[in-house]
């Protein structure tokens, strides 16, 4: 490829440091990624849906090792006990030993299995992330989080676990359905929200590059947005504080796929419509101008993403739902809300008859 659209960005973690690497044709780059593998054993987890289309391309790069595969079904239901379970058989099975190490080629819910059960092999083997999806790309390949959801909740079970690379190859974007794609850009939307007023500029200026998938501006895209998680996750890694802005929209964002029974909206949209309503109870609360929930919606909108709360839901079941979030505290809502673009906040103690009136009005169309 050329070495111009390359980007790598260093996640800075000192001696668990690591490369983000950002291109076109990086899967098929086999040098490039195998020395990452140090022992003789690894295990590709993939999909019924993304290992036909992209396991071919990494084959011959694990020529001479010990390796074989764990695919899952597609969907965030299998992202469970009972298959990190079956990943851990299969390393077992493989005879994988502490150098061992799991790739995981696919989106978020493949990246945070894997990722988990690299965790948990041996007290914690390397893993490799090769994100296929826009989100995976920008935020869940990024910054170790790794876990699988219980009956009772969503990522209740995880442990913190770097890999030892990400490589994102944009070239799998292309197989990807275009919803899937415009989830992603929320997550893009949403670092430049928390803290980059000059990233949220560029991408108003490129959201019709964006949104036509052009290359130049799809790359430049990820790698300012793994730069400004970069940074957060070096300064944070285990969201003792500053990382929790990273969930902007995501108290609102989570109410709203409960109420869809996570089959209305996918999580980027969620994402998209909660950083709204977040930046609207912004302004309720005096700590922002209707200008900056304006320029927010147009950039939304302008990428295809949806910013109304799907018809059917009420205010106060979503305020319900919301009081169940992991990041409150003393049973007051804690939201992440912004002072305007690029100044988000955490706030604690948040009274919920603006949250109430917020959604309320939002329901209204007001
Ligand atoms: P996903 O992994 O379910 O992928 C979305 C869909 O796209 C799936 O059907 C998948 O099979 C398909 N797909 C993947 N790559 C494809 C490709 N190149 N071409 C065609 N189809 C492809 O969903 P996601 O949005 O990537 O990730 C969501 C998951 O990520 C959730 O479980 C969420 O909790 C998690 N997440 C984790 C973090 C973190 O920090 N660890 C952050 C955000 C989200
Ligand atoms: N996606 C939020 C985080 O990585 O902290």
């Amino acid at each position: 490829m050329n070495a111009n659209t390359l980007r790598s960005i260093d996640v800075a973690l000192g001696q668990r440091s690591y490369p983000v690497w950002i291109g076109s044709g990086l899967l098929r780059e086999h040098g490039r990624w195998r020395a990452m593998l140090r022992g003789r054993h690894a295990l590709v987890v993939s999909n019924s849906t993304v290992a036909p289309l992209y396991l071919p391309r990494i084959e011959a790069g694990l020529d001479g090792l010990q390796w074989s595969t764990f695919l899952l079904d597609d969907g965030e239901a299998h992202k469970n006990f009972a298959n990190v379970g079956r990943a851990l058989e299969a390393l077992g099975r493989l005879g994988a030993t502490r150098d061992a190490c799991v790739v995981a080629l696919g989106g978020g819910v493949v990246g945070d299995l894997a990722g988990f059960s690299a965790a948990c092999w041996m007290r914690g083997i390397d893993f490799i992330q090769m994100p296929t999806t826009l989100l995976a790309m920008v935020d869940s390949s990024v910054g170790g989080k790794t876990g699988v959801n219980l009956p009772v909740g969503k990522n209740l079970a995880g442990a913190f676990h770097q890999p030892r690379a990400v490589i994102a190859d944009i070239d799998a974007l292309t197989t990807l359905p275009d919803r899937e794609y415009r989830a992603g850009l929320a997550e893009v939307v949403k670092g430049a929200a928390i803290g980059d007023e000059a990233f949220f500029a560029w991408l108003e200026q490129h959201a019709d590059a964006l949104a036509a998938r052009d290359s130049e501006a799809v790359i430049e895209a990820i790698a300012r947005k793994v730069r400004y998680k970069a940074g957060v996750v070096a300064r944070d890694e285990t969201e003792q504080g500053e990382r929790a802005l990273l969930n902007l929209g995501h108290t609102f964002g989570h109410a709203l796929e409960t109420a869809g029974h996570y089959r209305s909206l996918l999580h980027g949209e969620g994402v998209a419509i909660g950083m709204l309503l977040a930046a609207q109870l912004s302004e309720r609360l005096g700590m922002s101008g209707p200008a900056d929930s304006r320029r927010l919606r147009r950039l939304l909108q302008a990428l295809g993403l949806p910013v109304a709360i799907p018809p059917g839901m009420d205010a106060a079941p979503l305020l319900e739902l919301m009081r169940l979030d992991k990041k409150n505290s003393a049973g007051q809502l804690r939201l992440i809300l912004w002072r305007g673009v690029g100044r988000a906040e955490i706030v604690g103690g948040v009274g919920e008859t603006a949250v109430l009136a917020t959604l309320t009005a939002a329901i209204a169309g007001a």
